[in-house]
């Protein structure tokens, strides 16, 4: 089916200018960008788009780091979307992600590691919510030039 996904480019990775690389892998990979832009996460920002970690050991470590710098917010769109994209961007620990995933390129530590993707259909259709509004979201796939 076609679905659409968030994928979030951490600080680091914003800072150390890998958003360009990462925008190619998702293009030559048939990720579909629908909609793109990069922001400053306020510790409020983060603690709401990471509620669903509160508790957590590393809470407060992420919410700080997420706040640090600026990320990237991509929707991308493409048939089975979701599961696709989580695979893409490999294992929450760099160190264990496979050969040719984004956090194998991009990753640095567990903390440090490059990107975020929506883990359900349902979860990334709230965090498409999150970064944008209705006229920021465009397909062109059935464009024809
Ligand atoms: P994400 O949400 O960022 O796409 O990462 P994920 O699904 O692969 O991993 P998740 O369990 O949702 O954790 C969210 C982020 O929290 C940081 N984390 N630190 N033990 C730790 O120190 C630890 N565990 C998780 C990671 O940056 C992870 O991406
Ligand atoms: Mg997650």
């Amino acid at each position: 089916m076609l679905e659409q996904s968030l994928l979030m480019v951490k600080p680091h990775a914003f800072t150390a200018k890998k958003t360009g690389m990462i925008i190619s892998m998702l293009e030559n990979n048939d990720f579909q960008i629908v909609g793109i832009k990069s922001i400053k996460l306020t510790p409020e920002l983060a603690r709401r788009f990471y509620f669903v970690h509160e508790g957590k050991e590393f809470f407060e470590r992420l919410i700080n780091y997420m706040s640090t710098g600026t990320v990237a917010a991509i929707c991308v769109e493409k048939e089975n979307c979701v599961a696709d994209l989580r695979k893409f961007i490999g294992a929450t620990d760099p160190a264990k992600a496979a050969e040719g995933t984004i956090r194998k390129v991009v990753g640095v530590t567990v903390e440090q590691n490059g990107v975020h993707a929506s883990d359900s259909v349902e979860n990334a259709k709230k965090e498409i919510r999150f970064f944008f509004s209705d006229i920021e979201l465009y397909s062109y796939r059935y464009l024809q030039y």
